[in-house]
């Protein structure tokens, strides 16, 4: 099986979350075989039920999984994308960006060190959603200015806390 990096040095399979809420049951699963194919190593936080269910729920799920390390990154999907990337967003640590096409994928990761992915399965086709998966995974940060930038995200959650 394949070895893939996410950060250069990183030794052994890169770890994958993936969350859902009921409008992305088929796409999660369609994403999930997709991401074990490419050798990625994939944790479901998601519902595998169609039932109606809160987005929230799984994007706190996958943002604690990421930013306490169970898992290297994280992918959650919903019907736009949006509900359950705000919600991974209010975790600590957590840089979650939402995409509908890939060239934002691949610059979030150069420049924004972005660690969850989210897309919707009422806005894309699956396709569409590997293409940006594959843009953001074989995506590397740059580091330098962007590092400043990121790091001043980052501070804004220490600022909250006071
Ligand atoms: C569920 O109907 C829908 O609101 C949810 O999947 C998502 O689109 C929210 O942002």
């Amino acid at each position: 099986m394949e070895i893939v990096h996410y950060r250069k040095g990183q030794v052994g399979k890169v770890k994958i979350g993936i969350g859902n809420d009921h409008a992305a049951v088929e796409m999660k699963n369609d994403v999930a075989a997709y991401l074990k194919e490419k050798g990625y190593e994939v944790v479901n936080y998601g519902t595998d039920s169609h039932d109606s269910c809160s987005y929230p729920e799984y994007g706190e799920k996958v943002g604690r999984a990421v930013a306490g390390g169970e898992v290297d990154l994280g992918v959650l999907i919903c019907g736009t994308g949006v509900g359950i990337s705000l919600a991974a967003n209010k975790v600590k640590g957590v840089r979650a960006v939402v995409c509908s096409e890939p060239y934002s994928a691949k610059l979030s990761r150069q420049h924004n060190d972005t660690n969850v992915l989210a897309f919707g399965a009422r806005v894309i086709g699956i396709e569409m959603a590997k293409m940006i998966i594959d843009e953001w995974l074989n995506a590397e940060f740059m580091g330098g200015r962007h590092q400043t930038r990121v790091d001043m995200i980052m501070a804004i959650e220490e600022k909250q806390e006071q």
